[in-house]
């Protein structure tokens, strides 16, 4: 019976349904190093122990133990049977399954084997249409916006004429059924009956699908009149939410980000330009399955949308989504509220790229906005902008990034990194307090004194921690920081002891999984850890990670000493003279090294 279809086809559905975007359909999974983690789908649990690896393309719940590729996990989750879940596996990802079984099955397949056919045929005619003694007011557009001949052909962009019912009339001429020419939706019927042409008088871009399939169009005025574009409406073949324009082109780009722009003109003169890593999201704001498709293709994802207010919500809600789904995301900002093809014409290829090299993180964009919206001359102002700074940083999850963007802000917009960090760690310590025991009563107290010497302890343990998670969530890293950590570095006693599991694991090969730690630690331990696991090891780069960690270590360490040591001077009539050059010396020197850590 699982030899229905055969072995290669599977594969092919197989490969083309990545497991992560499957089972997201399903779960609220969250990265932590290289796979994904969420509540089991197949019994009842408060802490994560569902795991997705795409590296392996499979699932694995350390609760119960079911495990399997992205066929079972339907078979499972939709209760299906083999058969049934690889058909609709090969559905979402439109792939064409031989002799589909049922009548209606049939019909459907060859419906949508023929609306291709037909948006096919008729980009070919646009095509010619263009090229035709009918197409020159339409190609002295195109040449008026700099398009080439060769981005043209590329495209295969085109031209509608002024009749009623010419495609029409050319599609009934190649063969096809009035039923699937209507169905295409680029014929209309009118009341009395008759066909006619949907697109007139338009510059025609054909809408591929990702593997170049024509599906649909755009079509744009030459004019100032309205609407400016108008689409395809929604097919069997065309869904307006999880198509990206030029994707088929820009997945080939060897490149490692894709750069989101708003229209089609920019993406053409982007990849005209030979920046062939662009897509775009045709207008409509950016939809989770979009950004699905972006995460599987990339591993950062640009936006570059218009700068206008509408833009910039775009913007705003784009960064959301796109995060949220677990995808890097930058902004690329282009001065004078200009979009991509009017920048790239004006300013040239290479002033675009700087600001592509020049585009921001997400927190950074959130903040330059905040900056913007708030008139921080005032006192009410940069309290405003400060309390408002420290909810954004709160929210990152990674230590060690949000004391990077502590130091930016505070040299960028001037203020004390003592006064952000005290108002971040105020935010980050009322959630922790409501949603889990994090690190325990004690130090939570410490950490609500603020950055004082009490802080640095709990900054020390909590880091101690986050570096003994992010080792067990990626045993690889290992090998970089080998030289540098053994148990005995580790201050407080219970992470001693468990560094000494880890490390011990992963030196003689067995090696060490999140599920598994949690499975030998005590209860308010283990909660600290799955908490540490769930929300703040998503590393874009554990080894940097992990680095960064010990820095901060081994410098919160150093102020601690620091600290103590001003602690003493403060009563220096109580000591000896040879006591207090010691001490001095040692501050000296202590304060030499810091600096050095902070300029690394
Ligand atoms: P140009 O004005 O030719 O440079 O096009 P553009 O791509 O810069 O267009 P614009 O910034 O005005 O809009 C961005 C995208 O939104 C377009 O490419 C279209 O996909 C979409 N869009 C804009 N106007 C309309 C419209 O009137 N109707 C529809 N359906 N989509 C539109
Ligand atoms: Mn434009």
């Amino acid at each position: 019976m699982y030899k229905y279809y055969p072995e290669d086809i599977i594969e092919e559905v197989r490969i083309s349904n990545d497991i992560v975007d499957v089972v997201m359909e399903y779960v609220r999974l969250e990265r932590k190093g290289k796979d994904y983690f969420g509540l089991c789908p197949f019994h009842k649990e408060k802490t994560p122990s569902f795991s997705v690896a795409p590296a392996k393309q499979i699932f694995y719940c350390f609760g119960c133990g079911k495990g399997g590729n992205v066929i079972q996990f339907i078979m499972e989750i939709e209760n299906l049977s083999y058969i049934d879940a690889v058909k609709l596996l090969a559905d979402r990802a439109r792939i064409q399954l031989p002799d589909g079984d049922s009548p209606e099955e049939k019909e459907k397949a060859l419906i949508k084997r023929r609306l291709i056919e037909i948006n096919t045929e008729a980009a070919r005619f646009f095509f010619s249409m263009l090229n035709s003694p009918k197409g020159e007011k339409a190609r002295w557009y195109l040449k008026n916006r700099d398009i080439k001949e060769s981005i043209i052909r590329k495209f295969g962009i085109g031209y509608s004429g002024d009749s009623w019912n010419e495609l029409f009339i050319y599609l009934k001429k190649k063969g096809f059924e009035e039923e699937h020419i209507l169905k295409s939706g680029l014929v209309l019927l009118n009341k009395a009956g008759t066909f006619y042409d949907r697109f007139r008088e338009r510059i025609m871009f054909p809408i591929f699908d990702i593997r170049g399939n024509v599906i649909a169009f755009g079509g744009r005025v030459m004019d100032s009149s309205k609407p400016k574009y108008m689409n395809s409406p929604e097919t069997v073949v065309y869904n307006k939410s999880k198509n990206l324009y030029a994707l088929n082109f820009a997945k080939n780009s060897g490149e490692k980000r894709l750069i989101i722009v708003e229209g089609y003109m920019d993406v053409i003169s982007l990849h005209q330009s030979g920046i062939i890593n662009t897509v775009a999201s045709l207008g409509t704001a950016l939809t989770e399955s979009q950004g699905r498709t972006l995460k599987k293709y990339a591993e950062e994802v640009i936006i570059s949308f218009d700068a206008d207010t509408a833009g910039q919500a775009a913007t705003m809600r784009g960064l959301d989504l796109l995060s949220d789904i677990g995808c890097n995301v930058k902004v690329l900002k282009i001065p004078d509220g200009k979009d991509p093809d009017e920048f790239i014409r004006k300013n040239g290829v290479d002033a675009f790229k700087k600001l592509i090299d020049k585009s921001i993180s997400l927190v950074e964009y959130k903040i330059e906005i905040l900056k913007k919206n708030i008139d921080t001359d005032t006192v009410d102002g940069k309290i405003k902008f400060l309390n408002k700074t420290a909810d954004i940083l709160s929210k990152i999850d990674n230590s060690v990034e949000r004391e990077m963007y502590v130091k930016k802000l505070a040299a960028q917009y001037r203020i004390s990194e003592e006064s952000i960090f005290s108002e971040v760690y105020k935010r980050i310590n009322k959630t922790a307090g409501l949603k889990t025991p994090a690190i325990n009563a004690a130090s939570r107290k410490k950490i609500s004194k603020g950055i004082q010497e009490d802080g640095i302890d709990a900054r020390i343990l909590h880091d101690e921690r986050f570096l003994l998670a992010l080792l067990c969530v990626d045993n690889s890293i290992y090998r970089t920081v080998k030289d540098k950590i053994t148990p005995d570095i580790f201050s407080d006693s219970q992470n001693k002891e468990i560094a000494r599991i880890i490390l011990e694991r992963i030196e003689d090969g067995r090696g060490i999984v999140p599920g598994e730690l949690l499975g030998m630690l005590e209860n308010d331990i283990a909660d600290d850890f799955a908490r540490l696991f769930n929300e703040e090891c998503h590393c874009d780069d554990n080894k940097k990670a992990i680095l960064g960690t010990i820095r901060n270590i081994e410098m919160n360490r150093l102020k601690k000493r620091q600290n103590e040591i001003l602690d003493i001077l403060k009563n220096r009539e109580e000591l000896t003279k040879g006591d207090v050059e010691k001490l001095e010396q040692e501050l000296m020197s202590l304060i030499m090294r810091i600096k050095n850590y902070k300029n690394i």
